[in-house]
């Protein structure tokens, strides 16, 4: 429903959402207010304007059909981490890893920057669910954006439109996210392609649940179902009501004998969190079967019987094209071949979309990212590191049965991996929960175009939450502690309950030469297989300092010639390495100060005389 202004009748039939709809309407001034319903039709019409206006290009509809390609002011290409403020009370409950602002100057400076930003274009109301409409593990949000851009990315992103309104009833709880490009049109003033302000504030309200985005229309600075609401406004939720809200993949993963178990993985962003959730298993394990329930976030509460149930709160992927190719992920590139929007990807002549990496070579002739005439030697990338395919989940061939299931599905195993050239060995399983809580929250990683920055330099990056905990890090590893401690206590010998096990993996160690040590993608099902194999009470291992871990045997390499040395490279512990590496947990920990859970450095302080017990 479009309606004019100044008549403003009820929208909906929850008060409370009209009221604030009205409130937004009379700060941003638009045009014109539109409550999206979500259907085709309206896809249909709002990507058709779009191209009319030059904000997407249809691509070869024999090619890639019913498809779209983006592309955004070249200063509007990734989140904005230096701009994302959390706005608790107090600093301290945004904590040391957090930009924090005070939230009535939060609200004073973009209250000011909001008066009047939507003159000219249309408002458009979004109802979402995250998660399966109507499941208990659930949460609804409403954004209001002025970008037809990101209304077509959150129909395929979410589960969105009038029947998430169905669910919300007239008094149902719902996260209100409100989200302007900042550019408003004067009359007759010409639009851009992608309009933005170099202006940006993606702003946090955990004690009010509520988000505010202004100046960016990319990604997770505007979709704000993702980062916003379904990590950083999660969290806090989650921690409140004792959940967890996690930057995690989930995957099921099938035995030849049809056992199944689920695992959450957290990998900081572009660590090919996507290519995992999609894993096709190399020929030597083909009776293996991995299916994909979500590929970024996963929502995990308690169930009656306390087992931990995970949901992916999204209904699309929003990934990293550059290196995705058939070889990597090819479940990804047919998930690609229709009714998708492609954002800063190359176009070919023939109305196709390429990237680096898609194929061995690349065409002789494209238009790129920018839209400047680009050839093989030109010196400059095609693609933007950080281009993105958004599409929707049921396009995906190895999506699980149970990715909409209300109930969630069982977590079996927690994953935490980062991107290490050095130090950190292919896999290790904690010996208990707390000792997997604390590698996880020290975890390091190698920064990606994902953020706007630098990109290459090893940070902390503590359960790849670095950027998403919308509360202080320090509360966050105890509510982790807390979740384990409460499960394990109520077990008993008639009623046993088992938390998850908890794993660590690097894909990405080399050697001196600066080679990759372990092959990765589809032969990382060894590494599944294994960590599956272990979460039963199976598979071999050995003990070390940080966790059991598999020997060469342990791992099933049929229908791959393995390097035995390579192997144990990659699975190394090197005393000097970790001894640099806890130096660097306890720069983290000094930062956290406080709040630091106690324990933490009582593991530390046990693992450095693990490594070196003469020290003391
Ligand atoms: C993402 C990210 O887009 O983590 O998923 O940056
Ligand atoms: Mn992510």
């Amino acid at each position: 429903m479009t309606v004019s202004k100044p008549k403003l009748p009820a929208l909906t039939n929850h008060a409370r959402l009209n009221e604030w709809i009205a409130t937004i309407a009379d700060l941003c001034k638009p045009a014109s207010i539109h409550l999206c319903d979500g259907t085709q039709t309206e896809y249909d019409r709002l990507t058709g304007e779009m191209v009319a206006s030059g904000t997407l290009i249809r691509l070869n509809s024999q090619l890639r059909p019913n498809s779209f390609l983006a592309r955004s002011d070249v200063s509007d290409v990734a989140r904005v981490e230096e701009r994302t403020f959390i706005c608790s009370r107090s600093e301290e409950d945004a904590g040391p890893t957090n930009n924090w602002m005070a939230p009535e100057k939060a609200k004073e400076t973009l209250t000011a920057l909001y008066d009047g930003c939507m003159r000219g274009r249309v408002m458009y109301v979004i109802p979402f669910s995250m998660g399966p409409l109507g499941s208990d593990i659930s949460h609804i949000g409403v954004e209001i954006t002025d970008s037809p851009y990101v209304v077509a990315s959150m129909r395929l992103m979410t589960r969105m439109g009038s029947a998430v309104l169905n669910v919300l009833g007239a008094d149902g709880e719902f996260i209100p996210c409100l989200h302007s490009v900042g550019a408003p049109l004067q009359d007759g003033q010409a639009d851009t392609s992608w309009p933005c302000n170099d202006t940006k504030y993606i702003c946090h309200f955990p004690e009010t649940r509520e988000i505010w985005s202004f100046g960016s229309g990319y990604g997770g600075n505007a979709l704000l179902g993702k980062k916003c609401f379904a990590l950083r406004i999660a969290s806090s939720m989650a921690r409140e009501e004792g959940w967890l809200a996690e930057h995690m993949l989930i995957l099921g993963l099938t035995s030849p004998q049809g056992e199944k178990k689920y695992i959450a993985c957290a990998f900081p962003s572009a660590c090919g969190k996507t290519n995992l959730a999609m894993l096709v298993p190399p020929a030597g394990l083909k009776d293996w079967k991995v299916t994909t329930v979500g590929d970024d976030i996963a929502w995990i509460k308690r169930g009656d019987d306390n087992v931990l149930r995970a949901i992916n709160p999204e209904a699309g992927y929003f990934g990293v094209a550059p290196g995705t190719s058939e070889k990597t992920n090819p479940n990804a590139i047919a998930s690609l071949t229709r009714d998708c929007i492609f954002t800063n990807v190359a176009l070919t002549p023939e109305g196709d979309i390429w990237w680096e990496g898609l194929t061995d070579t690349a065409p002789a002739r494209l238009t790129d990212w920018q839209g400047k005439d680009w050839t093989p030697d030109c010196g400059r990338k095609a693609a933007h590191p950080n281009a993105r395919f958004t599409v929707s989940a049921i396009n995906c061939p190895s999506l699980d049965e149970n990715w909409d299931n209300p109930e969630g599905v069982p977590i079996s195993a927690f994953v935490f991996g980062g991107r290490r050239q050095t130090t950190v060995p292919l896999v290790v399983q904690s010996y208990n929960w707390r000792s997997g809580v604390y590698m996880g929250a020290t975890l390091g990683s190698e920064t990606t175009a994902a953020a706007a920055g630098a990109v290459g330099q090893v940070r902390r990056d503590p359960m790849a939450m670095l950027p998403f905990c919308g509360y202080n890090i320090g509360d966050y590893f105890a509510h982790w502690l807390n979740l384990g401690e409460e499960i394990e206590a109520l077990t008993t010998e008639e009623a046993p309950v088992s938390l998850p096990s908890i794993f660590c993996v690097n894909w990405f160690r080399k050697d001196a030469g600066g080679e990759f040590l372990w092959p990765g993608y589809g032969e990382n099902m060894r590494v599944l297989k294994w960590i599956f194999e272990r979460t039963g009470g199976g598979g071999g291992a050995e003990s070390s300092v940080l966790g059991w871990k598999p020997r060469f045997e342990d791992l099933d390499w049929t229908g791959f010639e393995p390097s035995k040395e390579k192997f144990e490279a990659a699975i190394r512990i090197d005393k000097a390495e970790w001894l640099n590496e806890l130096e660097l947990q306890r720069e983290l920990f000094a930062k956290i100060g406080k709040r630091l859970p106690a324990s933490f450095t009582a593991i530390c302080d046990r693992l450095e005389e693990r490594l070196n017990p003469t020290s003391k």
